[in-house]
C-alpha cells in the first residue's frame, strides 16, 4: 500500500461493487424513426444501443435493493452502521429512499440511513463521506447505492439519452477491489444546465449547455485535483467519466486533455476510456450511477487491471464535479460478477416504440404516483417490487 493510497492512514476503498437495472429494454433503432432520425444518429453521434426500461412496479427502491442483495448476501452486515443513497429520482420530499432499502434487505436498526441529491454527482460524494467515516473507524463498513431513472419530455432531442440502473458498493478498510487515493478534485458552480422542479417526473435540460458545463466542470476539478497532489494526466490507465451517453465519456476526455495543453486523438482517448463504456451503452443515463457503470465494465473486462490506476470523473449538472483515483487491488477479479451483470443485460426484455412509448406516457401524466395495479402494466422480474400506493404510502414487497 503506498501512501497515496491513504485516507487519514488507514486504506479505503471499494470492497465489492453490483448493479441492477430495469427488466425492459428499448433499442434505439426502434425509436428513431418517431423522432425522425437515422439509427446512426444514436449508435455513433451519441454512442448509444438502448436505454434500459423500468416495470411499473420497478422505481428507484427497488433497483438500488436488487443491487445491493448481493453485496448483503455475500458480506453480512458486520460493521455496517451506514446506508448512503444518492439519487436524482427521490421518491419522497421528506423520507430517504433508503430507508425502503434498508427495511427490503433487513438490515440492523444500528444502521444510520440518509439520502443525498446533486443532479448525477450525489454518489461520488457519497463515496467520499463514507470513506472518512471508514477513516475514522476501520472497523465499520458502509453501503453507497447509486440508482436513477432518467426522464425527459418525450419526442425532445433528450429522449433517446434516458435510461435506468443502480450501483451498491461497499466501502470499508483494506479493500478487496480498489483502493481510493486521498487526492481529490471538486468544483462547483450555479448553472441551469439541467433542472427538476418538484412538481416533475421529467427533467428539463438545456442540452448544448450542459455538455459544456460538464467539459468546463471536469477541467476544474482535474485542476483541483493536481493541486491536491493528484497523479499526472499521463500516469492514470484509465478514465471512468458520468456517461449521460457513452459519446460524452469521449468530449470530456478531450476537452479535459486541451484544457491541459496535451495532445491526444479520439484513438488515444478510446485507449483510456473505451473500456469503461459497454454498460452505459446499452443501459443509458443512470444519473447517478451512470459514472461506477463505467468503473464495472472496466473491472468486469477480461484484461487483468490489477495495479492499474483507475480515474472516476463524476459530473451533477447544476453543476458540482469530482475527480478523483483509486488503484485495483490484486485479487479483485476472484471479487467481482462480470458472467451475472451480462446475464442481467442480456434477459432484459425488449419492449417495441409503442409499447415503451405508452409506458412512459403514463408516468409523465401522473407524475410516477399512480396505483400500479392496473391490468396490462408492465410487470418487472427482480427480487423486489413497489406494490403501489395505499393512503399516500408507498408499499414495497420482496417476490
Ligand atoms: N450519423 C452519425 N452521427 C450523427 C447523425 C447521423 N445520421 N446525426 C447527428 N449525428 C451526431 C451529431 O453530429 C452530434 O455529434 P457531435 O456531438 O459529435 O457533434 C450528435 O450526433 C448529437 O446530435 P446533435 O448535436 O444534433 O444533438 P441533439 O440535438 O440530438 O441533442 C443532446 C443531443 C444535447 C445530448 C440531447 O440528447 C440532450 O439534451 N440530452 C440530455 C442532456 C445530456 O445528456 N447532457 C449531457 C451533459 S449533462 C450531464 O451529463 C448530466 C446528466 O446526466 C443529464
Amino acid at each position: 500500500m503506498s501512501e497515496a493510497n491513504q485516507v487519514a492512514g488507514v486504506s479505503v476503498g471499494i470492497d465489492d461493487i453490483s448493479f441492477a437495472t430495469g427488466s425492459y429494454r428499448v433499442d434505439l433503432a426502434d425509436i428513431a424513426p418517431r423522432l425522425g432520425t437515422e439509427p446512426a444518429k444514436y449508435h455513433k453521434g451519441l454512442g448509444q444501443e438502448q436505454m434500459s426500461v423500468v416495470a411499473a412496479d420497478e422505481d428507484p427502491v427497488t433497483m438500488a435493493a436488487a443491487a445491493a442483495l448481493p453485496l448483503i448476501e455475500r458480506g453480512g452486515t458486520e460493521g455496517l452502521r451506514t446506508l448512503m443513497f444518492a439519487t436524482e429520482t427521490g421518491i419522497d420530499q421528506s423520507k430517504a429512499a433508503g430507508v425502503y432499502v434498508h427495511e427490503l434487505l433487513g438490515l440492523p436498526n444500528n444502521v444510520r440511513t440518509v439520502e443525498m441529491k446533486q443532479a448525477c454527482y450525489s454518489a461520488t460524494a457519497a463515496l467520499q463521506f463514507a470513506s472518512a467515516i471508514v477513516a475514522r473507524n476501520p472497523k465499520e463498513r458502509v453501503l453507497v447505492i447509486a440508482s436513477d431513472i432518467a426522464r425527459y419530455d418525450l419526442d425532445s432531442a433528450a429522449e433517446p439519452t434516458q435510461g435506468a440502473g443502480a450501483v451498491a458498493m461497499i466501502i470499508s478498510a483494506n479493500p478487496r477491489v480498489i483502493e481510493l487515493d486521498a487526492a481529490n478534485g471538486v468544483f462547483t458552480k450555479d448553472v441551469m444546465d439541467f433542472w427538476r422542479p418538484n412538481y416533475r417526473a421529467q427533467a428539463l435540460v438545456e442540452g448544448k449547455l450542459s455538455i459544456s458545463a460538464y467539459v468546463e466542470a471536469v477541467a476544474g476539478a482535474f485542476s483541483d485535483y493536481q493541486a491536491n497532489g493528484g497523479s499526472d494526466f499521463n500516469d492514470i490507465d484509465f478514465f471512468s467519466y458520468h456517461q449521460p451517453f457513452t459519446k460524452m465519456a469521449q468530449k470530456a476526455h478531450l476537452g479535459l486533455a486541451e484544457s491541459l495543453g496535451i495532445e491526444i486523438d479520439k484513438a488515444a482517448a478510446d485507449e483510456k476510456i473505451g473500456a469503461t463504456l459497454g454498460y452505459n451503452r446499452r443501459i443509458g443515463n443512470s444519473y447517478t450511477a451512470s459514472a461506477y457503470f463505467g468503473l464495472l465494465a472496466l473491472l468486469d473486462t477480461d484484461e487483468d487491471l490489477t495495479g492499474k490506476r483507475v480515474a472516476i470523473a463524476s459530473y451533477g449538472s447544476g453543476c458540482v464535479a469530482e475527480f478523483l483515483t483509486g488503484r485495483v487491488v490484486e485479487g479483485y477479479k476472484k471479487h467481482i460478477r462480470a458472467d451475472e451483470h451480462l446475464e442481467i443485460l442480456d434477459t432484459r426484455v425488449q419492449l417495441d416504440d409503442a409499447t415503451y412509448y405508452a409506458a412512459q406516457q403514463r408516468v409523465i401524466e401522473d407524475q410516477g404516483n399512480y396505483s400500479n395495479r392496473e391490468e396490462g402494466m408492465l410487470r418487472g422480474k427482480g427480487s423486489f417490487a413497489w406494490a403501489g400506493v395505499e393512503g399516500d404510502k408507498r408499499i414495497y414487497v420482496r417476490r
